[in-house]
């Protein structure tokens, strides 16, 4: 199936009431433990790149992997640049077959953040690539970008509105009190904040910062209507700790296809997990 953008995936989410999850996957065994299993739940998912993955990869290698992925599976797969600070990084991926990409100029100005934002749409929007942008800042550490309690500021509806309108993109990620990485203390998640956006703006809306929330957590965002719902450091936890424990049990192996096909199950129970949450199984 060809790789779809984030604009079309998300139409069908906004449309039928679910979430699509999107995964950071660090490496091809953690990407093709997300597909296979997506595949297995008639589920889209996207498969999300953090920037720092990008640089260590490469990406042409990594979009290499991830569009073969991507097109042999037999459900619609995008493939999202995540929290990209840089506008000629964000264009390169465009180029080189990133189906949506997100500039993250959220902790400029809303003028210069609306102007990062829109020239990135309008380069983007060219070649059919979808655009997330972000408003407010989303507290907690991803990749390359750490924000303090102090630091993180809610998204308010009217800058949302304003965002919206003059930026363009194709998906929204309001800050509402989520963060990234593990969570010190309950998070105080605006939920009517992200219901007023929700009836304001008419563009999709992404959830950051999934790893922690609860289930009811979960299920409130997607109700509210958040199509796209971000989990990375479960992921990685989930990754490392399969790796961790199969060593601590086998600490004589010698064949690391062993060591990987624990972590591929763990990988696939995790994104199970999610599919089902986000009531996004049997949507493809
Ligand atoms: P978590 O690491 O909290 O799952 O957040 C992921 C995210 O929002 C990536 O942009």
């Amino acid at each position: 199936m060809p790789c779809v953008n984030l604009k079309s995936m998300l139409k069908k989410a906004v449309d039928e009431g679910y979430s699509v999850p999107a995964f950071n996957i660090v490496n091809e065994l953690t990407a093709r433990a997300i597909v296979k299993t997506s595949e297995a739940l008639r589920a889209p998912v996207i498969l999300q790149t953090s920037v720092g993955t990008v640089k260590e990869i490469g990406p042409e290698s990594l979009i290499g992997f991830l569009r073969g992925l991507a097109e042999r599976a037999g459900v619609p797969v995008a493939i999202h640049l995540d929290h990209c600070t840089d506008v000629a990084l964000a264009k390169k991926c465009v180029d080189l077959g990133w189906s949506s990409v997100m500039i993250d100029a959220s902790r400029e100005p809303l003028a210069e953040n609306i102007r990062k934002t829109r020239e990135v749409v309008l380069y983007a929007s060219a070649g059919g690539v979808s655009v997330e942008g972000e408003l407010g800042a989303i507290g907690g550490v991803e990749d390359h970008i750490a924000v303090s309690e102090e630091d993180a500021r809610l998204a308010s509806v009217e800058d949302s509105v304003t965002f919206v309108r003059e930026t363009g993109v194709d998906a929204f990620a309001p800050a509402v009190g989520t963060a990234h990485g593990l969570y010190k203390a309950e998070p105080r998640l605006d939920f009517g904040r992200f219901e007023r956006i929700r009836r304001s703006v008419d563009v999709p809306l992404v959830v950051h910062g999934g790893t922690g929330l609860s289930d009811e957590a979960f299920h409130r965002f997607v109700s509210l209507g958040a199509s796209k719902i971000n989990i990375s450091t479960a992921l990685k936890a989930a990754y490392l700790g399969a790796l961790r424990a199969f060593f601590e049990q086998n600490p004589d192996c010698g064949n690391p296809l062993k060591a990987d096909a624990s972590a591929y199950a763990r990988v696939a129970e995790l994104c199970e997990t999610f599919v089902r949450l986000f009531s996004a199984a049997g949507r493809a």
